[in-house]
């Protein structure tokens, strides 16, 4: 048995539940002839009550990483995970992120990682409904035609919530206590948080380099209960969609409200699902949906990405 030396970084929704599967999940790492161990779990208060499996090393002091073998992020932000994984990616050692934020805006930084197979981040894009994996591998050889996309558990709650005559306040605080929302939520309800992760799959698709800044960027804050019950009345649900196309000789890229028919994929996948519409030339139109916003099932992708990482996979590589 060989003992791999994890490092998790954050222990919010995320992290407690990665923390919980790591556990959950000891056969499978047994049946590869790995024990994991946790090194260290960084958090700003150790003091907090929180949900963990019992003796997990809760610290404030990141010095625990400098002895991992492979590192789990699900701090949030930019500035501070950065500078925490900088050395550590520059020794040449593996990174697992749900940080679309920080893939979508510091690209600069984290590319040359990513080309390397060292950047491991299905749960950043649907969570654990696994779209960056398949984007990234079988779907390279179609030509890629367009997607479109609602790839934002809040603000699918919201809607979803105004539909049966909520008010956006209250689906907004709901949203925040099931651990949907980021920090602050007008990374979601501004369509930001859409925009990081369209940013994201558009290097897969479009351009390697694909720059958050080219994103056309609405959200949900000027919908009204008095526009959903007038779409709801039409036969149509408002959606905050992404959507990504080739335009000329660039590309077309934005994050809108938009009112679909009831019969369109992106509605007929669930009202609180992610999902996405992927067209390409040789691989005619695909659809993923699923849960793209919770702990466990974010926990799901993470977990399955240190596992492709032990079995020798390499991470997501972006367009070359
Ligand atoms: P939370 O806010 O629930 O948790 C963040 C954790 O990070 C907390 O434990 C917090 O510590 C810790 N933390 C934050 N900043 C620092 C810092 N500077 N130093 C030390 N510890 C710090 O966030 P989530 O778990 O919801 O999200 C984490 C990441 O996962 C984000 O990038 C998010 O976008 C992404 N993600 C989230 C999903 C979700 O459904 N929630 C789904 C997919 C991706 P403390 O607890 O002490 O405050
Ligand atoms: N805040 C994000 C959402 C979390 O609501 O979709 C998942 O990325």
């Amino acid at each position: 048995m060989r003992t791999v030396t994890v490092g998790v970084l954050g222990c919010g929704t995320v992290g407690q539940d990665v923390l919980h599967l790591l556990r959950r999940r000891k056969d499978i790492f047994d049946n590869l002839g790995v024990r994991v161990e946790v090194a260290g779990v960084l958090v700003r208060d150790t003091a907090k009550a929180r949900s963990v499996p019992g003796g997990t090393p809760l610290t404030t002091d990141p010095t625990f990483l400098q002895e991992c073998g492979v590192v789990i992020e699900a701090l949030g932000g930019i500035d501070s995970p950065l500078a925490l994984l900088r050395p550590y990616l520059r020794s040449d050692r593996p990174v697992i992120t749900a940080n679309k934020a920080l893939l979508a805006e510091r690209w600069d930084e984290l590319r040359e990682y990513a080309l390397d197979g060292r950047l491991y981040y299905e749960a950043s894009v649907m969570a654990g409904t696994p779209v960056i994996g398949p984007m990234s591998t079988v779907l390279r050889a179609s030509t890629f035609v367009r997607l479109q996309a609602v790839l934002n558990g809040t603000c699918n709650y919201i809607l979803t919530q105004m539909e049966g005559g909520k008010t956006y306040a209250q689906a907004l605080e709901e949203a925040q206590a099931l651990g949907y929302a980021e920090d602050p939520p007008t990374l979601d309800v501004g369509g930001f948080d859409t925009a990081h992760k369209l940013t994201v799959l558009a290097r897969f698709c479009a351009d390697g380099n694909f720059p958050y800044e080219a994103v056309q960027i609405e959200g949900i804050e000027g919908v009204t209960l008095d526009d959903v019950a007038e779409a709801r009345a039409a036969g149509q649900r408002i959606k905050l969609v992404a959507e990504l196309a080739r335009d000329g000789d660039g590309w077309h890229a934005r994050v809108s409200p938009q009112r679909l028919p009831e019969t369109h994929p992106l509605c007929t996948a669930g009202a609180s699902r992610n999902a996405l519409v992927y067209e390409g030339e040789e691989s005619g139109t695909l659809i993923f949906a699923g849960g793209g916003a919770g702990g466990m099932v974010t926990a799901s992708a993470m977990v399955g990405d240190l596992l492709d990482w032990l079995i020798g996979f390499p991470g997501h590589v972006p367009l070359h």
